[in-house]
Order: structure tokens, then sequence, then C-alpha cells
């Protein structure tokens, strides 16, 4: 098997970076990525904060390529990944400073979605951070042309894909206890929403 790659991932790590510099503090010791994809994030990013542990995830299949990755970099702060489907599994029972997604709300059916930030809201403590990365639709309108073109394409693939709104996810994100901090302007018409946990109140 060889290794998968996505050149997106090449394309967006530097600028998602130099947020993740003023997001991620040092007090911070555990990171878990969900969606992780090919791992290449993890690559890149995880040598940049040696004092964080990057745990990896993502569904089954993912798992073996993305090792490709791991196995060939050693990065000694990348955690050995594994399986988390949001609509089946739980995280691993530990205490998670900050979560990072990228590219993933819109492949994940909305009742996917609205899982996941369950999951978030259920798991995380208070100040714990969620970076979510992506487009999304504003007011219900596309940001671009090319973001409505891509959303066509999603859902020729899967009529349950598709570029999100930015409310809807807002929503579900203040109904499971955050706040968005910052909604970050990306390259290539995509955003970079950070939200912190609020004091835990279940
Ligand atoms: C477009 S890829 C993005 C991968 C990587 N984060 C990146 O930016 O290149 C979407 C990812 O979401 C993952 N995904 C889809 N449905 C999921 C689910 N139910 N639970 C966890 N991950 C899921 C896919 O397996 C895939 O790795």
């Amino acid at each position: 098997m060889e290794k998968p790659y996505s050149a997106a991932c090449e394309r967006n790590r530097e600028p998602i970076l130099e947020i993740m510099k003023d997001v991620i503090t040092r007090d911070e010791k555990r990171l878990l990525e969900i969606g992780s994809g090919t791992g290449q994030h993890a690559v890149y990013f995880a040598p940049q904060f040696p004092w964080l542990e990057w745990y990896p995830t993502d569904v089954a299949e993912n798992l073996k390529g993305m090792k490709l990755w791991f196995d060939e970099f050693k990065i000694p702060n990348i955690k050995a990944p594994v399986r988390l489907d949001v609509s089946k599994d739980d995280f691993p029972k530990l205490k998670f400073d900050v979560v990072f997604t990228a590219n993933t709300f819109h492949i994940m059916h909305w009742k996917e979605c609205k899982s996941l930030m369950k999951l978030l809201g259920h798991r995380l403590r208070e100040n714990s951070k969620v970076m979510i990365y992506g487009p999304f639709k504003y007011g219900g309108a596309f940001t671009s042309p090319s973001n409505e073109e891509f959303d066509q394409q999603l859902k020729t693939r899967d009529p349950s894909s598709g570029i999100r709104s930015f409310e809807d996810v807002n929503n579900g994100m203040i109904k499971n206890g955050f706040e968005l901090v910052f909604d970050y302007d990306m390259p290539a018409n995509n955003r970079l929403l950070v939200y912190k946990r609020l004091k835990f109140s279940k």
C-alpha cells in the first residue's frame, strides 16, 4: 500500500499553522484530531508543538494509510491512531485540551455533525478549545462560486454531504456548551472556527 496523499493538506497547512500558533498555548497538553484523513496534517503540525500529545483518529479504513506516514516520520508526540467514528464511538478516555478537525463537516452527514458536536459538549471540560477548519455558507449563501461548485460535486457523490451553514454549526456548538471565540477568514474561501467550552453544566 502506498502512502495516501492529499494535495489540499499541503496547500492549507501553513495558514492553519499560523492560527494554531495563536490558539494553542503551552499549558495545553493533549490534542485530539477528528477525521485525520491521510495523517499529513498531524505530521506537519505536531512537531511545531512538541509539548503537546497529538491523538489522530478517523474511521477504521483510514488508519492503515495514516500509519504509513507516522511510521516514516516517527514524530515522538504523535500517538498511535485510533478509530473514532463520531456516530458510533466515544473519545479516548483522556482529558483533551484542544480538538482539531479539518474538512470534515462537509463530508459527514448532518446527523454525524450533530453527533460530533454533542460528543464535544459531553467530553470537553471548561476552557477546552475546538478548531473547525473548512468551507461554510453564511446567511444561506456560498462565499464564492467555487464553493457552490464544490457543494454540487459533493452532493453528486453523496447527497447527504455538502457545505454546512455557519449558523447551523454555530447554533449546534452553542447548544452543546461552546462559545465562538474567533472566525478566521482563510485562503481559498475557507474558515477556521475556534470555540471555547463554557463552564460544564451537565
Ligand atoms: C475530506 S477528508 C479530510 C481529512 C483531513 N482532515 C484533511 O483535512 O485532509 C474528511 C475526513 O472525515 C472523515 N470522516 C467522515 N465521516 C466520519 C465520521 N463519521 N467519523 C469520523 N470521521 C469521519 C473521513 O474519513 C475523512 O478522513
